[in-house]
């Protein structure tokens, strides 16, 4: 089997006492993180090729140094299991960088969720060509890659929007293999995939089409097909499939008796006290709509006083696409819409506000362990995964506030309150009846809420893959 991700499960830090100069850890994004523990942790009956891109320049130096072809899992040397075989892409760096953010984060990436003002952008000129051509050349190396490893009839499966056009250049050089792509974002419906150039529309859908694409949610899959029949034609019907992703209970609950995701709650008791703690944890990412969030809150304690002093808003963030300009804007938009915040409100004695920006993924456990209610308020997402965890991991029964726009919701309706992602006010309602809810209640939807998010889990996410790979061909 085969898997191609832009970013690879692991990433390289040069460390002298480490064979060959260069150690691997664990590398950050939510597809690595879902893949490893299956395919490198814990080992995989079958052995496994990943290909992903060299994506620093100690991912560079390790691959020239030949540390990185294969990293042993956790089951290396154990007669059972089998070793990940890990080809890095040492691609030309500004071919990379227009690969990954002029396309794939600047483009694709704010088409998908809905995110362009359309009155200014996109404007497609000269240096899009050029990117789009790095996109292409990035993508035909992944298939290139994994055209010249593939055994005959071998399952590939290739993950997400950086590599939209790997499925199409793969299977013609290799029409014998069981090729699926999955998409982790959401997917535009008909009219919004019209903004693309019509030449790269009709591209990138036409290698899509070529494969079984899968979906976090039955909507993108929709999306995505309602716009290949208006790309490429009515009578065009691609094979989808939805694999909602879900966490790993017995991971998670290891995660959360780890001494530093003790630590990190003794840190947060200290800070949050006996107020209530409203939590959000996500990366900074315009999709994920942090500063309507404390927008939302700011409106709670304006409409109801009796939460001034009484709760405790904790974002823990972490630093995301640093080299997208609109990132960097969207960093400053969120860090001054939580000092407006603490600006208007904070006393001597109470921060409203809590901003968090560490990239501790045991402090992120311990926060929505600790959390009474959980914020997850997406303009737009394919999952999200947050959703999910925060109910597994609680221990107080926390109220989850959750936008209907993120695939999550789909599977979490009823026991979740919704959050609309725009309205504020209804936001700030949504808050107040999380802090509200009576302990009944909130057992109630605790429980329920365990239940649904647990009904998926990274195992079965993974074969559903490759039962759609493995699936008949029409
Ligand atoms: O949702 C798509 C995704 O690629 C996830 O896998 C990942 O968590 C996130 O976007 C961040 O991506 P990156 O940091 O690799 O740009």
């Amino acid at each position: 089997m085969l898997v191609a991700s832009n970013r690879g499960p692991v990433r390289f830090v040069a460390d002298p006492d480490a064979p060959g100069g260069y150690r691997a850890v664990p590398a950050a994004g939510g597809v690595a993180s879902a893949l490893r523990p299956l395919l490198v942790d814990g080992g995989t009956a079958t052995p496994v090729t990943w290909v992903a891109v060299a994506a620093s320049d100690d991912d560079r130096a390790a691959t020239a140094a030949g540390a990185s072809p294969v990293v042993h899992g956790a089951r290396a040397g154990d007669d059972t299991g089998a070793d990940l075989d890990l080809v890095l892409l040492d691609l030309d760096p500004d071919v990379a960088r227009r690969h990954y953010d002029e396309v794939s984060n600047a483009v694709l990436w704010f088409l998908y969720h809905g995110m362009f003002d359309h009155v200014s952008a996109p404007t497609f000129d000269v240096d899009f060509t050029r990117a789009w051509a790095a996109y292409t050349e990035v993508n035909r190396a992944f298939a290139d890659a994994l055209a010249a490893r593939a055994a005959p009839d071998d399952v590939v499966l290739v993950q997400d929007y950086h590599l939209a056009l790997t499925p199409g250049l793969l299977r013609a050089a290799r029409p014998d293999l069981r090729i699926v792509h999955f998409t982790h974002t959401p997917f535009c419906g008909p009219n919004s995939i019209r903004t693309l150039p019509d030449a790269v529309a009709s591209e990138l859908l036409a290698s899509m089409a070529s494969v079984p694409c899968g979906f976090h949610t039955d909507r993108w899959a929709r999306s995505y097909a309602a716009s290949v029949r208006e790309v490429l034609g009515a009578d065009t019907e691609p094979v989808t499939f939805t694999a909602p992703l879900g966490p790993d209970p017995a991971a998670l609950a290891a995660l959360a008796a780890t001494p530093a995701a003790t630590a990190a709650t003794a840190e947060l008791d200290r800070l949050i006290g006996d107020r209530a703690a409203i939590v959000r944890v996500d990366r900074v990412e315009p999709s994920k709509n942090i500063a309507r969030g404390f927008v939302a809150y700011d409106r709670l304690l304006a409409d109801h006083p009796e939460w001034r002093e009484r709760v405790v808003f904790v974002a823990l963030l972490n630093a995301s696409r640093e080299t997208v300009p609109a990132y960097v804007r969207y960093a400053e938009e969120v860090a001054a819409a939580a000092a407006a915040v603490n600006a208007r409100w904070a006393t001597p004695t109470w921060q409203p506000v809590v901003v968090d920006t560490r990239d501790d993924y045991p402090r992120s456990i311990a926060g929505l362990a600790r959390a009474d209610v959980v914020m997850v308020n997406p303009i737009r997402d394919g999952l999200n995964l947050v959703a999910k965890e925060a109910p597994i991991v609680s221990t107080r029964d926390a109220v989850l506030c959750c936008s209907p726009e993120a695939g999550s919701y789909a599977e979490l309706a009823g026991a979740c309150l919704e959050f609309h992602p725009f309205d504020v006010a209804a936001g700030a309602t949504a808050l107040h009846a999380a802090l509200t809810m009576g302990p009944r209640e909130r057992a109630e939807r605790a429980a329920r809420l365990r239940s649904l998010a647990a009904a998926h889990s990274p195992q079965t996410w993974l074969d559903a893959q490759i039962a759609a790979a493995r699936a008949p061909r029409g």
